[in-house]
């Protein structure tokens, strides 16, 4: 109990300090609209006063039922309308999800379906969330190839032939041990090592052909590891920043599948998903580059077992690293260079290591605290 008084002090004093949340931030922050054309309202809605309906995007997500595709849903929703944002994935989503707002099936690799959505929907914005990341690739080569190659060749082919915008993350994965790693600058030698890594390069420079061939409105922004509280990463090599929070308020111990000294550029959702929005809405005459670099902080599993322990400092942390795992993250970059992205669309991350652990934290440890009271 002491625990929670003390972070929610943290919080409100940390909510002093920042007058708006970050889904506020994002209304007012996002460029090309000014204040005075949006609207809030209690239920937090705030939507471009002066656009009809018609006028806002119909975004379809694919593989939304993974670690970002639900909360990018509900940012854009609250910003163009629940019916304007439709997620999509191969699995059956949760009830919450699904009374949340419009979910439909789509396999990307299936085309003809997926065409079918675009055209049935009037979707004007596509975000291209379907993958198998880092470490699962590893370990299924020919599923990766598929998703992410094959399925990309389908999102582009789409996107194009229905004049869409469409959103594809890269990774820090799309650079390999032939980069420079600290930091990694926007422009360099890409020579991944992993089937995940290699697939992203193919989807950046596939996006950037399209841009420059056929003029697709193609925008990728190259993702750190992403933490978040109430979403599970799907088998990357930065999953253990995420367990290792549940681990400590659940049992206290930990055991971290990398060495305690790697270090790796980190995320908290917020700013990923803002990040991510602003991009999207950022006008495209704006954009120099189709690709960029986003860089928020850098730590070690060391470093954040430290900063962990200062919330719950009986956590305990052994070590039994996953020799794929580690490999694959020794080639990676340890920071990214992203002054280009900060000079064009004006990103700027807003959580940095003690603000992330306070957040995290924060809403875990609530989090079981309501589960617990049912
Ligand atoms: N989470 C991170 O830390 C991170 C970091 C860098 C980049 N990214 C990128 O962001 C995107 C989203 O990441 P995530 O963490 O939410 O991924 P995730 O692995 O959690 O989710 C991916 C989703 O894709 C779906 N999927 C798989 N095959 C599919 C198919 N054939 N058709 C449709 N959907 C299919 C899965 O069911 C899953 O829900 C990915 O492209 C990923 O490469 C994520």
């Amino acid at each position: 109990m002491m625990l929670v008084v003390q972070l929610l002090k943290g919080a409100a004093k940390h909510a002093g300090s920042r007058p708006q949340c970050s889904v506020e931030r994002l209304f007012t922050a996002a460029r090309g609209i000014s204040s005075s054309s949006r609207q809030s309202s209690a239920s937090g809605r705030s939507q471009c006063s002066a656009c009809t309906d018609t006028d806002l995007p119909k975004v379809l997500i694919t593989g939304g039922l993974g670690q970002l595709g639900v909360g990018l849903a509900k940012m854009l929703r609250r910003r163009i309308g629940k019916n304007n944002v439709i997620l999509s994935d191969i699995r059956k989503p949760p009830n919450h999800v699904y009374h949340n707002g419009p979910f439909i099936f789509s396999d990307i690799l299936d085309y003809k379906n997926l065409r079918e959505i675009v055209v049935n929907n009037n979707i004007s914005w596509l975000v291209h969330y379907s993958a198998v990341l880092s470490a699962v690739g590893e370990n299924n080569v020919a599923l990766a190839k598929e998703v992410n190659i094959t399925g990309l060749h389908n999102i582009l082919d789409i996107a194009t032939e229905h004049g869409l915008r469409v959103f594809v993350p890269s990774t820090i994965g799309a650079f390999g041990p032939s980069s420079p790693r600290d930091p990694t600058p926007e422009l360099c030698v890409q020579r991944p090592r992993t089937i995940y890594g290699v697939s992203k390069v193919h989807a950046e420079l596939m996006g950037e052909y399209y841009h420059h061939r056929y003029g697709l409105d193609f925008r990728c922004l190259r993702y750190p590891g992403i933490i978040s509280a109430d979403s599970q990463p799907g088998g990357g090599t930065t999953d253990y920043a995420v367990q290792i929070f549940h681990a400590a308020v659940k049992t206290g111990q930990f055991e971290c599948n990398l060495r305690g000294d790697t270090r790796l550029p980190m995320m908290y959702i917020d700013d990923c998903l803002r990040a991510t929005l602003e991009f999207l809405e950022a006008p495209a005459e704006t954009l120099i580059n189709r690709t960029y670099n986003i860089n928020a902080m850098s730590f070690t599993p060391h470093d954040l077992t430290q900063e962990i322990q200062k919330f719950l400092p009986d956590l305990k942390v052994t070590y039994n690293v996953d020799p794929v795992r580690q490999a694959i993250a020794d080639g990676w970059p340890m920071a990214l260079e992203d002054s280009a992205a900060r000079r064009d669309w004006g990103w700027k991350h807003e959580y940095d290591l003690p603000e992330l652990v306070q957040t995290m934290v924060t809403h875990i440890t609530m989090g079981n605290q309501v589960a617990q009271a049912y």
